[in-house]
């Protein structure tokens, strides 16, 4: 069953536009700096993650593994996370804890990509051991641990027992030889879930807000009867104005959405360490093939200097000192939470 839901998935979410709602991104506004005093060979988009450096500030997010048709998949896009220095996270690996012979399509990706970042992906609901065998599975860097709520309760078969879910992710942190890094799925973390999980010993967030893939839309095309609550979730930059505004000392990934380096610019702006990317890199791989992506990420990764460079911003710090203009409505959300939006304008 677990096959052909991931199956399903696939091809679903590549015939499925994103939202219905907007990730909020274009009520941020970064500003032109007609005097930057930059080349565009000094902009330095490289970051550390997990322990080890990267190229640039991005996350091919997780997305499958299994069958052969995800093998594929994993291999196309771990061949360009090796190229271009990007980390990337495989999709939930329960299937092949329970059945080793599926193995080899998750480990493609560290095959692929020996020096890489790597991350793991189960259920927050999962067992420890379930857990750690997913790190050793794919040798992984970091560890993954999706909430995906809303979607099992869209899923005719879906979990419907969530109790002890904070006491099994900090049994599982403390377990861990990796980072654990929480991570949502296109319904956003909220400020309360990000103190609550902080506190079970998270540090690292996946804020996966809502305007991109949307499991509650993709189950309804399964047979779920969720689809009138298809609005449901936290938009991204809401999301990750929450998450960034709580003080605490953490990483930060915004994804949900992400479609173009400019929304990567304003996130990055906005507070996230890095970026991720799933339904977007999906599409365009099999829509259009392995080397359309190849190209799309070429050009994606030279807008992304080329605004770093107009924003009069040498490297990701100073992206994030940049002005950053927060309007409609996610101003107003973030302005009814008491989260002052000046501090981003006014800096
Ligand atoms: C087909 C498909 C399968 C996915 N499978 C997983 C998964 O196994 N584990 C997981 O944590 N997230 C999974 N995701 C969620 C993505 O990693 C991401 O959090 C979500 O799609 C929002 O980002 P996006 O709008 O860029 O797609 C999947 C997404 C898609 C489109």
């Amino acid at each position: 069953m677990r096959d052909q839901r991931k199956t399903d998935h696939i091809h679903i979410a590549v015939k499925t536009p994103d939202g219905p709602c907007s990730n909020g991104l274009q009520d941020m506004f970064l500003i032109n700096q007609s005097v930057p005093e930059l080349d565009l060979e000094d902009i330095d988009l490289t970051c550390d993650f997990l322990g080890k450096n990267l190229e640039y500030p991005l996350i091919i997010n997780a997305i499958t593994g299994g069958n052969e048709q995800a093998y594929r998949i994993n291999q196309g896009l771990s061949l360009l996370a090796a190229k271009y220095g990007l980390a990337m996270a495989v999709g939930s690996q329960t299937i092949a804890i329970r059945d080793p012979g599926l193995r080899d399509s998750f480990r493609v990706v560290r095959d692929n990509n020996p020096e890489g970042i790597i991350m793991a992906n189960v259920s927050a609901n999962s067992t420890v051991e379930e857990a750690l065998a997913a790190v050793d599975m794919i040798d992984a860097d970091g560890l993954q641990l999706h909430f995906n709520i809303p979607q099992e309760l869209a899923m005719t078969e879906g979990d419907r027992r969530f109790r002890g879910l904070l006491e099994n992710v900090q049994n599982i942190a403390s377990a861990c030889r990796v980072p654990v890094i929480a991570k949502e799925v296109g319904f956003g973390f909220s400020r309360e879930s990000v103190f609550i999980l902080s506190g079970a010993g998270i540090k690292t967030f996946d804020i996966g807000g809502s305007g991109g893939s949307n499991f509650i839309a993709i189950e309804a095309q399964r047979g779920g009867n969720f689809s009138d609550v298809n609005e449901w979730g936290i938009p991204t930059a809401i999301s990750l104005g929450e998450t960034v505004s709580t003080g605490l000392d953490l990483q930060v990934i915004a994804s949900g959405g992400i479609r173009t380096a400019l929304e990567t610019a304003k996130c990055i702006a906005m507070g996230a360490d890095l970026v991720g990317m799933a339904g977007t890199l999906l599409k365009i791989l099999l829509q259009n093939g392995l080397h359309s992506l190849d190209e799309w990420l070429d050009k994606f990764l030279f807008k992304l200097k080329a605004i770093l460079l107009m924003t009069g911003s040498k490297n990701i710090d100073e992206l994030q000192k940049c002005p950053l203009i927060i309007t409609g409505n996610t101003a107003a959300w973030l302005k009814a939470r008491g989260i002052d939006v000046s501090k981003w304008s006014l800096r």
